[in-house]
């Protein structure tokens, strides 16, 4: 099984460098990570179907189907690429849409991979249509066609690859061409996790962390997390901090009230931006319905930010509702913002 770490990990050339690194891939993050399935915490159907999906494929020995990770950030769809490569036991080549501008960034990556390798595109949805066109012929036949001049003199020469294991993550699943989408034989969708998953998450990053976590607090932390491991992580690291200078370094309940307090973490998980968010719809938009356009646009925010990162946890825990005419605030929004429930039809 997994030897702990991976063999090797690289960063696209000039594309992510060391000083940029995406909080993905900051090394402290990665110590918190499973770097096995047997490890891994929650989403039990996806785990037990790559765990089969792996098996299979070393018992046929051949390459793993390419797989495609979606659902909100911090998730865990990056983690699961480099589980996948220790499992495979290949390396693990990691780059994503928006860095890949020009058909010869996909191939310079693509032709120094190994047989059994994992190329991991973060962010597919983002991919250039001129560098999309090229992954199809490398994912269906491990091959691409370079073209030689233009017009009458064009020639092509088909280049062979190794047999590489794609893997695709995005939040965006929506915006993913058909063609791209179907080029993936393992389609799977990243949900919220549940307080007790969270909680368990918590627990071991705790003892990684060597901290005195009472179970009151890991409770509390755990409902106060999004569903989101990245989360559940950061604001431990927070937590551990406050009850270190406060507290004698106990994580208790109240320590984690506290600490998340002055972190602008209220007791349903949300942050100052998902407050504004409502706030904005409640009282400048008289509860919804109102277009995300709309909503960004008085926040002075990217709608990709709102839509991506904010919206799916509201969604999910019925706070907004996404209707065709726009986004609207539930009851339970107004209450939870100290709002009498006025004009919510
Ligand atoms: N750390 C972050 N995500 C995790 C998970 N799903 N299982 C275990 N530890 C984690």
């Amino acid at each position: 099984m997994s030897d702990g770490g991976l063999k090797f990990s690289s960063y696209s050339q000039g594309v992510l460098t060391s000083s940029s690194l995406p909080e993905d891939h900051e090394p402290e993050i990665i110590s918190l990570r499973p770097t096995s399935l047997a490890e891994y915490i929650g989403q039990p159907d996806t785990i037990e179907a790559i765990e089969i999906a792996i098996k299979a494929a070393q018992m046929r020995k051949e390459p793993l189907d390419h797989v495609l990770f979606h659902g909100p950030p911090g998730l865990g769809k990056t983690t699961l690429a480099h589980i996948i490569a220790n499992e495979m036991g290949g390396k693990l080549v990691v780059t994503s849409g928006p860095a890949l501008e020009k058909g010869g960034d996909l191939i310079g990556l693509l032709t120094h991979l190994e047989a059994g390798d994992v190329f991991f595109i973060d962010e597919i949805h983002r991919l250039p249509k001129t560098v999309e066109e090229l992954l199809y012929p490398a994912m269906e036949d491990f091959s691409i066609d370079f073209i030689f001049d233009k017009g009458l003199h064009a020639r092509s020469h088909r280049f062979r690859l190794k047999k590489f294991i794609m893997i695709g993550a995005t939040t965006r699943v929506g915006l993913l061409s058909s063609p791209l989408r179907h080029r993936f034989g393992i389609f799977k969708n990243l949900d919220f996790y549940s307080i007790k998953d969270l909680e368990k998450i918590i627990r071991r990053s705790a003892t990684i962390l060597n901290l005195s976590l009472d179970s009151q607090g890991a409770a509390e932390l755990s409902t106060r997390s999004r569903g989101t491991p990245r989360i559940a992580n950061r604001l431990l690291k927070r937590v551990r901090d406050y009850a270190q200078v406060k507290c004698g370094g106990v994580i208790s309940r109240k320590a984690v009230i506290d600490a998340l307090a002055l972190e602008g973490v209220d007791a349903l998980g949300l942050t100052d931006l998902d407050r504004s968010y409502l706030r904005t719809i409640i009282t400048y938009y008289k509860g919804g319905p109102v277009g995300i356009e709309a909503v960004a646009a008085t926040l002075q925010e990217e709608t990709d930010t709102l839509v991506d990162v904010v919206e799916p946890y509201l969604l999910k825990i019925g706070l907004i509702m996404r209707t065709s005419s726009g986004r609207k605030a539930s009851a339970e929004a107004f209450s939870h913002l100290g709002i009498e429930p006025v004009s919510v039809s």
